[in-house]
Parts: C-alpha cells; sequence; structure tokens
C-alpha cells in the first residue's frame, strides 16, 4: 500500500486531497501543529477523520520534519501547509517567511537526508505572478510576488527547483490558481461572502464589510484541482504546472451571483472599508492550464457560477441546520484522544 504525507491536512486541500488519497487505497499520513484549539473540522465534515493518521509537525521546526519522515517514510509527499492567507502575511511577514518559504527549504533538506526517494508536490501559486500586467499566465510568465505571502512562495518554488536540478529529487510545483468550495477558510474572500449571504438571509447579520471587490482572480473548485496535485506526482519526471480555468472574475460579479443566488441585491448590504485594502494587492489573474491538459490529461469541470452556487447552498443551510439546533462538525469537540496520535517510536514500512 503506498504511503502518502500530507502537511496542512487540516485545511481546506489537504482534507480534500486526504480524502482523494484513501480512495484511491492509500494510507494517508497527516501532520498537525499544535495549536490551542485544534481545527480537524474538515476532516470530521468528510467523514474521514478516524482514517488519518496524524502526527505532531511544524514547518518552523525541522527536527519535528525529521521524525515524521523517519515514522511514515512515505512515497508521496503533499506540502500544502503554509501561512496561507495574502492578507495576515502583511501584518505578520516574518512568521509568514518562516513558515511558507523556509519551511519549503527545511522539507527539502529533511527529505534530501532520510527520504531522497520519495515524491514532493510543493504547492506553488499563482500569487507569484503579482500585480502583472499580462492578459494570462502560464509557467513561461515572469514572477513579480506583490505580497510577503508570494515572495516566500516564489522563493520556495525556486529552492524546489534547485534541489531537484542540485540532489535529483522527484520535487514539481502546482502553480495553482484560486480554488474555492465550502471547506474554504472564512477569511478569504470566497467564503467571506456566502458566509455572509447565508446570514443576512437568516436575519443573523445586517450587511458585509470588504475591501477591493474590482479585483478579478481565476477561481477554480477545489476537490478538482487536488486530483491535479495528484497527477503532477504520477508524471513520468518532476516538472511544474499550472493549474486555472483560464477564466477571470471579479470580486464584485461574486458578489452579484451569491446575493442573487439567495433571491438578495448586493448593492443593498456591501460596504467597502478602507481597512481591508491590503498595502499592495494582485488586481489581476487569469491562468492557461494548456500544459497540464496537454501532459497531464487535467481539466476543470465546474463553472464560476456553480461553484458559487454550491458555496452559497452550503452556507445557507449550515446556517439553517445551526437555527434548527444541529452543530456541524466545527473546532473544540473535534480533539482527538491522545491514542489517535501516533508515537514517533513506531515505524512504518
Ligand atoms: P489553508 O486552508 O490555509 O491550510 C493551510 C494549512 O497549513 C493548515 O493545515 C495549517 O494548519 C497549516 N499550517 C500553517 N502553518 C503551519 C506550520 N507552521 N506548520 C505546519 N502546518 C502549518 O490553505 P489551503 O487553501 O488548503 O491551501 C493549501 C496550500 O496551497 C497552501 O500552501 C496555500 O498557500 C497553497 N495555495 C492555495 C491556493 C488556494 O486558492 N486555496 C492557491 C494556490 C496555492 P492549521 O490548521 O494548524 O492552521
Ligand atoms: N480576503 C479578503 N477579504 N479579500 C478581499 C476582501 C476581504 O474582505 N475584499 C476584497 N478582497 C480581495 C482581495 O484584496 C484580493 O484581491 C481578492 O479579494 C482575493 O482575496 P483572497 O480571497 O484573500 O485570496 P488571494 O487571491 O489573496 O489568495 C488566495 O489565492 C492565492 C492564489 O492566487 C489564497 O488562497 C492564497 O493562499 C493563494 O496562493
Amino acid at each position: 500500500m503506498k504511503k502518502a504525507l500530507i502537511t496542512g491536512i487540516t485545511g481546506q486541500d489537504g482534507a480534500y486531497l486526504a480524502d482523494f488519497l484513501l480512495k484511491k487505497g492509500y494510507r494517508v499520513f497527516g501532520t498537525y501543529r499544535r495549536l490551542s484549539t485544534p481545527n480537524f473540522w474538515r476532516l470530521q465534515y468528510l467523514n474521514i477523520f478516524e482514517q488519518i493518521e496524524l502526527l505532531p509537525c511544524d514547518l518552523i521546526d525541522s527536527y519535528s520534519i525529521i521524525e515524521t519522515l523517519k515514522t511514515v517514510r512515505p512515497d508521496e509527499i503533499y506540502n500544502l501547509a503554509a501561512q496561507s492567507f495574502v492578507g495576515a502575511s502583511f501584518e505578520q511577514p516574518l512568521a509568514s517567511g518562516e513558515v511558507t518559504g523556509l519551511g519549503v527549504t527545511r522539507m527539502l533538506e529533511a527529505i534530501r537526508l532520510i527520504t531522497p526517494e520519495a515524491r514532493l508536490y510543493q504547492a506553488s501559486t499563482s500569487e507569484m505572478y503579482g500585480d502583472n500586467s499580462f492578459p494570462f499566465q502560464d509557467e513561461q510568465t515572469v514572477f513579480c510576488p506583490s505580497s510577503p505571502y508570494a515572495a516566500a512562495k516564489l522563493y520556495a518554488h525556486h529552492v524546489v527547483k534547485i534541489y531537484r536540478k542540485g540532489y535529483g529529487l522527484f520535487a514539481s510545483n502546482g502553480i495553482l490558481f484560486n480554488h474555492e468550495s465550502p471547506l474554504r477558510g472564512m477569511e478569504f474572500v470566497t467564503r467571506k461572502i456566502t458566509n455572509a449571504v447565508a446570514k443576512i438571509k437568516h436575519g443573523l447579520e445586517p450587511s458585509l464589510e470588504l475591501g477591493n471587490i474590482d479585483s478579478s482572480r481565476d477561481w477554480g473548485y477545489a476537490p478538482e484541482y487536488i486530483e491535479a496535485m495528484w497527477l503532477i506526482l504520477q508524471h513520468e519526471k518532476p516538472e511544474d504546472f499550472v493549474i486555472a480555468t483560464n477564466t477571470t472574475h471579479t470580486v464584485r460579479e461574486f458578489l452579484d451571483i451569491a446575493f442573487r443566488h439567495a433571491g438578495l441585491y448586493w448593492q443593498t448590504y456591501v460596504k467597502t472599508e478602507e481597512r481591508y485594502q491590503r498595502p499592495v494587492d494582485v488586481s489581476y489573474l487569469k491562468g492557461d492550464f494548456a500544459k497540464a491538459r496537454e501532459i497531464l490529461g487535467w481539466e476543470p469541470k465546474t463553472e464560476f457560477k456553480e461553484l458559487v452556487q454550491i458555496m452559497v447552498d452550503k452556507d445557507l443551510e449550515r446556517w439553517g441546520d445551526w437555527l434548527g439546533g444541529k452543530h456541524f462538525p466545527w473546532d473544540a469537540w473535534n480533539y482527538p484522544n491522545e491514542k489517535k496520535i501516533l508515537s514517533r517510536k513506531l515505524k512504518y514500512e
């Protein structure tokens, strides 16, 4: 049985990827970091929590990465862990650099020393193109990062290429454009909107405050992007791929579809506030995934409007359930029994 190790398994992509790999017959190991209130709710939500083998590991702590690799000896490593919120990277630029940038070098060094035969997927990002002026972005487009997050990701992107070339590691970057779902973090604009639409519709909130609603993103559906990560590691050689939809939409368009879907007009409820603006923003992203289509046979299926509606429907349902006294998986009550946490002393061959 193949063993996959996912860092960032508690996040949106980590949870969907774990689900995908379990269905493919993998033994799935996931790392989590110490938090005062652990958040395994996504794994619980997908009903896979019991099937995941957990290990404590933080990308700022080399030894925890080394111990994890020694314990699991994975065939495939999906490095999804990051401080992934662009806004927070302006507030905590050093911490973001430590985790999102240097954390990847720590992972690569550990792989080089302990499991050099393992295949590494690194979660690169369209954010590296920054505030560019190209009509679309692909693997050849120059990078011009516009945030501490993007700069850290670009550093990681290059270090992956250096270890591939210098040490012969099978290490690939997936340059993924924005991808969303009902499991998206609440701080990202899509989920912030769909959650607010649901609360407004249920009379739980009066309005929504946003920042720059003119920026444009290439938004896809997260579960489909997970398959691309896996395909990148099944490819015969390590390479970098853009994963996108070849379309772009503004935050305004997202607002329009989301509110209309709930029978509301966004103009009545949405205010823009200076405090949600970033010091530098990326105004336009539109990917070209031609290489992934040609080499991996991957393409997106869910269109923008459908994506927005999936997210609104799910948040409407959740808040409806909540009002009816039903509590969907959340954080505190999911804290695992210590027996669930794998001992570092155990070996998995
Ligand atoms: P996410 O929901 O924010 O998940 C991030 C994960 O990283 C969480 O599991 C988090 O753990 C973990 N993490 C944070 N700091 C860590 C640390 N110091 N050590 C170990 N783990 C740490 O992000 P996502 O949307 O799933 O994205 C997955 C990856 O793809 C990220 O690297 C992101 O930057 C990248 N990416 C995302 C998109 C997108 O549109 N979603 C696009 C391109 C690239 P906690 O639960 O403990 O916080
Ligand atoms: N988060 C947020 N909150 N964004 C807002 C708001 C708001 O209130 N108002 C407007 N926006 C704008 C942001 O300024 C940005 O232009 C756009 O909405 C999207 O912001 P996010 O949803 O936070 O995503 P992101 O594009 O900055 O970053 C996401 O995608 C990247 C891939 O391009 C994250 O998932 C990154 O981790 C990922 O790398």
